[in-house]
């Protein structure tokens, strides 16, 4: 009875009042009711814990347990906070920023942003950074970060947040990010993969509400398969890894708000994928009650004070107003609670936490006396540990050396060595990047993704100590402009034996970026450079992709792209430059001979920006799956540096290619009948075939590389747009000069299927599957086909 009241009231009111609508390009179906956690998987035994818990609430309590604190004017310590009740000995929840640091916490390690994980293309150091974060989330008293981020995935090119994220790439997201949750919740913390849905640009990401009508966010308009294939395969990995919650998005799915969207969140989330965990919403992401409860929201974040103050909130008191009054089933508000408690005991946070340190407290804007809660709080503490030797090792391994001409590199002791450009420097404006500074290294980008430094290396710090060390001149100018008038006549002696110039691209939350090319009149300052030094090495940091417009100058010797490596920054680019670490990051985005060859996939125009039509921002993601490389690959265009592409001291050879079909003439599909645990149907993550190669290291020293299999499904069976090639296994490999090594990559059945839309599963292609094994996106030596 309930539930049929429930579905007519969906039917018939929330289609109309809260937006559920349809675009010419996408609509949105209605799936309720939400589904209930199961604990399937190995939660079971946390889950009946929660019910205990949830047994023992009163529905006030309830609803504080749904309605996150935020600093921000309901005060408590982290940046969001639940409640605690003395009473049942539960001493709340804290909620940190964010995928790179404990963003507002002191003495605290900023890792290398997800990037610079991405461009190493290796699960071991995905691992230990997400150990290592949680450690220190842990040290300081939070059970719940802010991270990992799939979503942005990466769909344009000036996406200012993609660099919080890994890669364009589905598959190698997938695999990173399923590495970050794994190691971030070995050691008791909860991650919160974000952004879910669609959340691709940060223009218009959020309504506008200016005099007139409110105009309405973006909307993310996503086909079905592209969905799948693309933006949603990420978030399976992360669910199959466990994740405890996922944060869903500010902007709207085909029409709806990606906190209230019911396909998304009961459909796709917890019913075809199997999440067991909570969903919490994006700060301010959250603009109905009911309805979006109803939706598969678990969460509000930040919530209002919650029922205790009455100060205003979508949950809090409307929750349980909601309940009385016979919108909302008790039931319903009874599995948010559960969803939320139950990895709460799953990862053992009630057998004792360290307690909030109490120096998070953000820029002590509001002080604890304002608290209406009791947290409890602990002293400061110094969470960083031996942290720093796997940045260091991390932001090398995520370096990518696209040129080396006459083996500039390694350098080879140069007795006069010539610094320039304001990424060299040490920071001038603070320990917190928080706009595009002048002078100043970018180890990461700015927003609620950023840190706050307890140090930093710089580029030139790193390089005087190096160069000094065994006598070297270090000379070097910081201001680019300085550089680009002629200051370089102050050099002496004149010409330096190698000149290293350092750029940076700035991207942060909130903006997405306006140019490709790396700012503070970068292209003047290598031309300037170059005029007077034939041997410059060029070392860009920051966001991605960028084109290089000097790449072809014939006195650009190297180039290094540097990504965000976080607080060792200066010491992970001098390992790379003297040869301490060989260098074996990889692209995992492609870049373009010039900036007109990417497509914006941006919505965004004056118009636009004018309109007073609420619906007016449409973002149809027309081009589907074929963002990247798999744009470049459909339509034949040669980039300057392909996905995959890297440079190392060494070279590598491939042979000996095989193919085994484990599963000979598997169903086409996986079984309807099969158990979903989180991450999906189990069958699609068995392994249907195995394809293997043996990687040599011809050269003569030691290094890395990353072996890649992509396969091309046939797009006569798969249909139109159809990926050339998509990435399916990778494998960093380290091997001594002349080693040879065996890599086996295994084929699950998702790798080899692409989504039925008509038939709404996973489908295995009769025809034959194109398999490619090499060293880049288009370095492909070892080429076969397997039929499953
Ligand atoms: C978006 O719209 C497309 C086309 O109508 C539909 O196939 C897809 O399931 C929708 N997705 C969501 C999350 O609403
Ligand atoms: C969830 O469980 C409750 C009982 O606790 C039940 O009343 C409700 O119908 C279930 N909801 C769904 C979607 O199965
Ligand atoms: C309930 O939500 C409405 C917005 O729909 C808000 O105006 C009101 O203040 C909320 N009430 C409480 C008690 O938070
Ligand atoms: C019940 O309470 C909710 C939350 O305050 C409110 O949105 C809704 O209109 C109320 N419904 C009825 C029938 O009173
Ligand atoms: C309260 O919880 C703490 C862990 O947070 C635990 O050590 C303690 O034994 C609990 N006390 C009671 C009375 O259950
Ligand atoms: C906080 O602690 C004080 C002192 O023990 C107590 O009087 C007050 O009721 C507590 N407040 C809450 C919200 O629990
Ligand atoms: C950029 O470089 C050009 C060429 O060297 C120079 O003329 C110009 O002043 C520079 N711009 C700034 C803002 O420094
Ligand atoms: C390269 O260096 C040589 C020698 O210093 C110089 O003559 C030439 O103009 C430089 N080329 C460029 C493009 O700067
Ligand atoms: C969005 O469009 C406006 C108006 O054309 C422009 O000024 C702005 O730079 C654009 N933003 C981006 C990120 O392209
Ligand atoms: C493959 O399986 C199908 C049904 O599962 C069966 O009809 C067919 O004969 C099998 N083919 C081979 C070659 O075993």
């Amino acid at each position: 009875m309930w539930r049929m009241l429930t579905l007519s009231w969906f039917a018939t009111v929330s289609v109309a009042q809260f937006g559920i609508e349809h675009t010419q390009y996408g609509t949105s179906p209605p799936v309720y009711p939400s589904p209930n956690i199961t604990g399937a998987g190995g939660w079971e035994p946390a889950l009946e814990k929660a019910r205990a818990f949830v047994a023992e609430l009163t529905l006030e309590e309830k609803a504080d347990m749904v309605t996150v604190l935020i600093n921000a004017g309901t005060p408590g310590p982290c940046v969001g906070n639940i409640a605690p009740i003395p009473r049942l000995n539960f001493s709340g929840l804290c909620l940190q920023d964010g995928p790179l640091a404990i963003r507002q916490a002191v003495l605290a390690s900023v890792f290398p942003a997800q990037l610079t994980v991405a461009a190493a293309w290796d699960r071991t150091y995905a691992h230990q950074r997400g150990v290592y974060m949680a450690d220190e989330f842990k040290g300081k008293g939070s059970q719940i970060a802010l991270g990992p981020v799939v979503g942005p995935l990466g769909r344009s090119p000036y996406g200012g947040r993609n660099w919080e994220g890994f890669s364009p790439d589905p598959y190698l997201s997938g695999i990173l990010v399923e590495e970050t949750v794994k190691g971030m919740q070995s050691v008791g913390v909860q991650a919160c993969t974000k952004h879910y849905i669609g959340n691709e640009q940060e223009i218009q990401r959020n309504p506008s509400r200016g005099p007139g009508p409110t105009v309405e966010a973006v909307s993310s308009n996503i086909d079905d398969r592209t969905m799948h294939e693309t933006y949603l395969w990420p978030f399976a990995n992360a669910l199959r890894a466990g994740t405890a919650s996922i944060m869903c998005s500010y902007q709207r799915i085909n029409g709806s708000y990606g906190c209230q969207n019911s396909k998304a969140l009961n459909g796709l989330l917890k019913e075809e994928l199997g999440f067991q965990g909570y969903v919490m919403s994006d700060w301010g992401g959250t603009h109905s009650g009911v309805a979006s409860i109803q939706a598969g929201l678990d969460m509000n974040m930040p919530g209002g004070i919650g029922f205790t103050s009455g100060t205003t909130s979508f949950f809090g008191g409307n929750v349980t107003t909601a309940v009385n009054n016979g919108s909302l089933p008790v039931e319903r508000l009874n599995d948010m609670v559960t969803r939320i408690m139950t990895p709460f005991y799953f990862l053992g946070q009630d057998k004792g936490f360290p307690a909030t340190d109490a120096t998070v407290e953000p820029l002590n804007f509001f002080p604890k006396e304002n608290y209406v809660h009791n947290f409890t709080l602990g002293p400061l503490v110094d969470v960083r540990e031996g942290h720093r030797s796997l940045i260091r090792e991390l932001g090398a391994a995520g370096t990518v050396l696209l040129k080396n001409t006459g083996n500039t590199l390694p350098l080879k002791q140069p007795k006069n060595i010539g610094v320039f450009g304001n990424d060299a420097a040490d920071f001038s404006q603070g320990l917190i990047p928080s706009n595009d500074y002048d002078i100043g290294t970018l180890p990461v980008g700015g927003g609620s993704g950023t840190g706050r430094f307890s140090y930093v290396v710089s580029p030139l710090e790193a390089i005087k100590t190096r160069g000094q060390s065994y006598g070297a001149l270090v000379q070097y100018i910081t201001s680019n402009s300085a550089i680009t008038n002629r200051r370089l006549s102050s050099l002496a002696p004149s010409p330096p034996d190698v000149c290293i110039v350092f750029l940076k691209s700035w991207a942060s939350e909130g903006d997405d970026r306006t140019t490709l090319i790396a700012e503070w009149n970068s292209t003047a300052v290598v031309e300037q450079t170059t005029s007077v030094c034939s041997n410059t090495v060029v070392v860009l940091h920051g966001a991605a992709p960028n084109v290089l417009p000097w790449r072809d100058n014939a006195n650009v010797t190297a180039i290094l792209i540097a990504h965000m490596p976080g607080q060792e920054t200066g010491n992970s680019i001098v390992d790379v430059l003297w040869g301490q670490t060989n260098p074996s990051g990889k692209l995992p985005y492609t870049i373009a001979k010039q900036e007109s060859d990417y497509k914006k996939l941006l919505t965004n125009s004056t118009e636009l920006l004018a309109s007073t039509d609420p619906d007016a921002w449409q973002a149809d993601f027309t081009e589907g799956q074929l963002i990247d490389y798999r744009e470049f690959d459909a339509e034949n265009k040669t980039p300057a540096y392909e996905f995959g592409f890297g440079l190392s001291y060494t070279t590598f050879d491939l042979s000996a290619f095989q193919t085994s079909v484990t599963s000979s003439n598997a169903t086409r599909t996986p079984r309807a009948t099969a158990k979903v645990l989180p991450g999906g149907n189990v069958e699609l993550w068995e392994t249907v075939a195995t394809v293997s190669a043996t990687v040599t290291n011809t050269g003569t020293v030691s290094g890395a590389t990353v072996a890649q299999l992509y396969v091309s499904l046939p797009a006569a069976e798969a249909g139109p747009g159809t990926p050339v090639r998509s990435l399916r296994g990778f494998e960093k490999m380290t091997l001594g000069a002349g080693e040879s090594a065996k890599v086996t990559f295994s084929l699950a059945r998702r790798d080899l299927s692409f989504w039925d839309t008509g038939a709404q599963t996973w489908r295995l292609p009769s025809r034959a599957i194109g398999v490619h094994v090499g060293f880049s996106s288009r370095d492909l030596k070892l080429n076969g086909e397997i039929s499953v």
